[in-house]
């Protein structure tokens, strides 16, 4: 099943908080001179234009990325993510629209170095298209059509020893919630100091009850877990809330992170909004 497409929901509030997130792991990767591995399991399409008909029809990065691009009283932790979102809408104003927003390919393409390789997978017929398009100036980067959860357990141990992981999966079928535990806790069996993100939406809480559950029943260690409810958890259909579980975040992301959801919550969110950041594995 391949219905899912990421232009729709791309610069969402879900989308604020992964990538913010991923911007802090990526740059934080790049003070250290040597070389890293990105590995992004589920990428999308790369780069989203918000003028054209997918974004335009639900409007969702107009609650997201749009309620906080103009404002000078942003948290210095947005900063990483921020600046780019500004740098790739160079015309923008703030009287005009947005123009593109980046995928999670995007985003690493702005921080990767020439002593770092990218490793993308997408299944989507179109999707792929795209990425392969976005990434045509790209160089050290692998693009594949292939199952991104395999994909991710042949590249490790990275050569460098040194990698970050995105698994960030459609959600389409109810398996990816334990499937995507699973992956992370075989790769962390080949490879234990990269940093893993694991994006998932807040749909049905005993699902991500259940994700909490296989970690820590796991031999993962140091997982950090940050979730942002837009409204309180309800037995109707529909994602009322977003979280990431980040295994060996950089050391500074929880105080980063203190920062961002206060913010989050003042700009985005209403008076149902709540969030949380626990350290749910010790390290
Ligand atoms: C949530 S989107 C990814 C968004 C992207 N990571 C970002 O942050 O911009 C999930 C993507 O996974 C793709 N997909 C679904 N199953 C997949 C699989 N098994 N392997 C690789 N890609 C898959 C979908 O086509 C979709 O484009």
């Amino acid at each position: 099943m391949l219905s899912y497409r990421h232009a729709f929901h791309a610069g969402n509030f879900a989308d604020v908080l992964k990538h913010s997130v991923l911007s802090l792991v990526l740059d934080y990767m790049t003070r250290k001179e040597k070389g890293f591995c990105y590995i992004d399991s589920h990428s999308g399409a790369g780069m989203y234009q918000l003028a054209d008909a997918y974004a335009q029809k639900t409007g969702e990065y107009k609650d997201g990325i749009a309620k906080i691009i103009n404002d000078e009283d942003a948290p210095e932790s947005l900063e990483p993510y921020l600046s780019l979102i500004k740098s790739l809408n160079l015309s923008h104003d703030k009287s005009s629209e947005l123009e593109v927003y980046p995928g999670s390919p995007g985003i690493a393409k702005a921080f990767v170095r020439r002593q770092d390789s990218s490793h993308l997978f997408e299944l989507h017929p179109t999707d792929i298209q795209h990425l392969e398009d976005f990434c045509q100036r790209w160089r050290k980067v692998f693009v594949k059509q292939s199952d991104g959860y395999k994909g991710v357990l042949g590249l490790l141990p990275p050569p460098s020893r040194r990698g970050v992981v995105l698994i960030d999966p459609p959600y389409e079928l109810k398996e990816d919630y334990q499937k995507a535990v699973k992956t992370i806790i075989k790769a962390y069996s080949k490879f234990s100091t990269g940093t893993y993100i694991l994006w998932y939406p807040v749909v049905k809480r005993e699902l991500v009850e259940e994700m909490q559950q296989a970690f820590k029943a796991s031999a993962v260690k140091n997982v950090l877990q940050v979730e942002f409810c837009m409204a309180a958890d309800t037995d109707e259909y529909g994602m009322t809330g977003t979280g990431l579980f980040i295994v060996n975040p950089p050391w500074q992301l929880t105080t980063q992170l203190e920062e961002i959801l206060p913010y989050m919550k003042t700009k985005l969110g209403s008076n149902e909004t709540s969030y949380t950041l626990t350290q749910l594995i010790a390290e």
